[in-house]
């Protein structure tokens, strides 16, 4: 049971959107949580972020749809889900009644979709935010959206003008430009930057000679993938004004410190609480310490302070 300690403040504002600490599950990764989560009280957590939704039901892409690799998850899901009426009808109602603001993850076929969804969820109360998942990597034509920035731009604008409460654009790690499709969103009226989403990757069964997934490539998650969602979000950290909520192979607090000080102002826990599933509750009551250890007394007073480096060449 996470125990805040009072001295310490952990809320955060992403976007005109306060949170009472900095920690949430990613989309996808919570289960079904209107069945309940035995394994730490949903109320504490500072969002309720949950599974993308499409505008039509989806049944998702064939099995197996995961598969464990190197410290890492590959997933090829393909955004099952009962759509967005199935979703407002009977699931919503119940995560908005745990407490915490929810931020729904949607997706869509294309640009069109995307602003007809967001019109609907305007006139939605609960849904306090979206995340706009332009970057799932198991649809087709789904990535798009976060690989070219004038795509991104022509989007999140078109969405800005539909939806009055704040707008959260998940970015694909699977892009030479992250930092230009990030500027891109902010441009256009995003009110913070999600990073990341899942690395295109493949798992094979040589003896067979096909892929270990049935949707054929998947989405890498997990501690494998850390170090590069901390280099995204630090360059990201430096390119734009909104604020950055981070994933990518977070499990622990000190994973939670290390992108908080490259440039997040809150964090997603998504693969670690598959096989470490109080992860957000041990991070939510670890972070009063770890700010003290720090010599501050909020979590924004440590955002961005990562120390310049002589040189930022890898190699
Ligand atoms: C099984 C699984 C399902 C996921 N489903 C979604 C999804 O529906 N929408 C989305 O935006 N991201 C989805 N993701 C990506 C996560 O939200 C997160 O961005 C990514 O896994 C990186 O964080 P992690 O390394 O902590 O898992 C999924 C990831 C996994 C492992």
């Amino acid at each position: 049971m996470a125990q805040i300690g009072s001295e310490c403040d952990l809320s955060v504002n992403i976007g005109g959107l306060s949170l009472p600490n900095p920690v949430m599950f990613a989309s996808g990764t919570f289960g079904n949580i209107v069945d309940g989560y035995p394994f730490g009280n949903l109320s504490q957590l500072g969002a309720i972020v949950p599974k993308t939704v499409t505008f039509l039901p989806r049944t998702g892409n064939p099995v197996p749809r995961t598969v464990e690799t190197a410290s890492g998850l590959l997933n090829s899901i393909g955004l099952d889900n009962d759509g967005l009426m199935g979703f407002i009808g009977s699931r919503l109602p119940i995560l908005a009644g745990i407490g915490p603001p929810v931020i729904l993850s949607i997706a869509a076929k294309d640009e069109d979709e995307f602003v007809k969804m967001a019109g609907i969820l305007d006139e939605v109360p609960d849904v306090s935010a979206i995340e706009l998942n332009l970057s799932c990597p198991n649809v087709a034509g789904g990535i798009d959206f976060a690989t070219d920035p004038h795509k991104c731009y022509s989007l999140v604008r078109r969405v800005r003008e539909t939806f009055r409460r704040p707008i959260l654009a998940k970015l694909t790690p699977n892009t030479a430009d992250i930092v230009g499709v990030a500027q891109a969103a902010a441009e256009a009226g995003a009110d913070a930057i999600t990073a990341v989403n899942t690395l295109l990757g493949l798992a094979i069964d040589w003896r067979k000679r096909r892929s270990r997934l049935g949707g054929f490539f998947g989405g890498l998650s997990g501690p494998a993938i850390k170090p590069v969602a901390l280099r995204m979000v630090y360059q990201i950290a430096h390119a734009v004004n909104i604020p950055i909520v981070a994933a990518g192979g977070i499990v622990s607090l000190d994973d939670a410190m290390e992108f908080f000080v490259a440039g997040a102002m809150a964090i997603q826990v998504g693969t670690g609480s598959f096989f470490r599933p109080t992860a957000a509750w041990e991070i939510i009551d670890g972070l009063p310490h770890a700010l003290q250890e720090m010599g501050v007394c909020s979590v924004r007073e440590i955002v961005k302070t990562l120390r310049g480096p002589k040189s930022k060449q890898g190699c």
